[in-house]
């Protein structure tokens, strides 16, 4: 049975802070930011704003594009590493938001930005078993990234959250079975300690972790495939390559290691033909954590000018800690129409840019919001009150 993408949705907060500008507030080189590591926009949330709310939001234009109902769930699994709660998943509250069954599978998985990938692996088998019965499989990546102000990170934060509705009805993407190649290592380049909201990086170690995590992955895809040999780079059967993006340059690095172990002598030269048109999204929103590579899926499809139909695209997702996958799909007949149908780009465009000390004041709120206990009122079992109002939000 195939498995695949039957649609997919977005969600970015209505706020942005230019990057450009941030640089000129930290007395660093707008080129530094904007060309040295490739962002133009980061996206921040309002205060009032958390991963559920962002999750919802985009299953909801997932399931609208699709015109699939809430009795057409049967697994709703949310990736993240911005939880909510040590115990309660945002899953659970997202399950509340869109008033799915209460016989649909509702869970989280965490692996730094893999935990969507684990999910959107496990939907793919689940749809391809047979275990679905015709059901679907919404999987949300859904994260705010967060460094600190004036940390080295703070040019590569973000926010947003990705939905992809998994089926055996594959109307934009139809993934390959059996051919994907994992990679995992126990390492310390990022994490988020209990003690602290913003991760803890070693930025520079991180970005060799990726690369070495890419090469295994991509070896192992290959082992995979079994079909290794023949002429040209190895990559050059794919018409074109979507790469997790903590920031725009790091899509750049991965790709020029990859061409590199393909034996390609000008490994950039192919960079913006395969890569470029899967960046152009991810520049305007920054790093979105678990749903970074599925940001640049969406953008691949919405911004690419050449017809992709009965292609193949490869697929590199990257988690900190570590675990990678390489894996890849085939284009489905009318998928560029349908995600360009979506206004991604529109979206982004209504957006509103927020100076420096707004940005400032957000943040700063932000951690005070998070800190606050929560109210608890005993009533029917024992009725929790967040800190956000979820319900209003959403309403929205
Ligand atoms: N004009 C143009 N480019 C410039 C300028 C300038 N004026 N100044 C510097 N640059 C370039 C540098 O040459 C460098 O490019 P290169 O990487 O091709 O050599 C780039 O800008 C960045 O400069 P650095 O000095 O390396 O920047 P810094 O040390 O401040 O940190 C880093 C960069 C490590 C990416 C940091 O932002 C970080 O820690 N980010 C979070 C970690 C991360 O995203 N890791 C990626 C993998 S793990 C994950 O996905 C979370």
């Amino acid at each position: 049975m195939q498995a695949g993408l039957e649609s997919l949705g977005i969600a970015v907060p209505p706020t942005y802070v230019e990057l450009a500008e941030l640089a000129k507030a930290r007395g660093v080189a707008p080129g530094k930011y904007v060309d040295g590591l490739g962002v133009t926009r980061m996206a921040v949330p309002l205060v009032e704003e958390d991963t559920v709310t962002l999750a919802a939001r985009a299953a909801r234009m997932a399931m609208e594009a699709a015109g699939c109902t809430p009795e057409d769930v049967g697994m709703l699994v949310v990736g993240t590493e911005t939880a909510v709660d040590h115990s309660k998943p945002v899953s659970s509250y997202v399950q509340g938001l869109l008033g799915l069954s209460t016989r649909c599978r509702v869970f989280e998985t965490k692996h730094a930005c893999y935990g969507g990938t684990a999910a959107l692996l496990l939907a793919m088998d689940w749809v391809r078993s047979g275990s679905a019965k015709g059901k679907k499989a919404l999987i949300i990546c859904s994260d705010i990234a967060r460094y600190g102000v004036g940390t080295p990170g703070e040019p590569t934060q973000g926010a947003g959250a990705v939905a992809l509705l998994v089926s055996d009805k594959p109307k934009l993407l139809a993934f390959e079975a059996g051919k994907t190649g994992a990679y995992a290592k126990d390492v310390m380049d990022f994490w988020r300690p209990l003690y602290s909201k913003d991760a803890v990086v070693d930025g520079h170690y991180s970005v060799q972790c990726y690369l070495d995590a890419l090469e295994g992955a991509y070896k192992a895809y290959q082992e995979a495939a079994g079909d290794t040999g023949g002429e040209g780079s190895y990559s050059d059967r794919f018409a074109a390559l979507v790469y997790h993006v903590p920031y725009g340059k790091m899509s750049r690095k991965a790709h020029r290691h990859l061409r590199t172990l393909d034996g390609d002598k000008e490994p950039d030269t192919s960079f913006d033909r395969l890569v470029g048109p899967s960046l152009m999204l991810p520049s305007q929103v920054g790093n979105i954590y678990t749903g970074s590579m599925y940001l640049a899926l969406a953008s691949l499809l919405s911004c690419s000018r050449e017809d992709l139909t009965g292609k193949r695209v490869g697929l590199f997702s990257y988690g900190s800690g570590s675990c990678a996958e390489f894996f890849s799909a085939v284009v489905q007949p009318e998928a560029q129409a349908r995600v360009k149908a979506l206004g991604l780009e529109n979206l982004l465009e209504k957006r509103r840019a927020l100076s420096i000390p707004e940005y400032e004041a957000i943040m700063a709120a932000r951690e005070k919001l998070d800190d606050k206990p929560a109210e608890e009122t005993p009533g029917e079992g024992f009725r929790y009150q967040g800190t956000r109002d979820h319900k209003r939000i959403y309403a929205r």
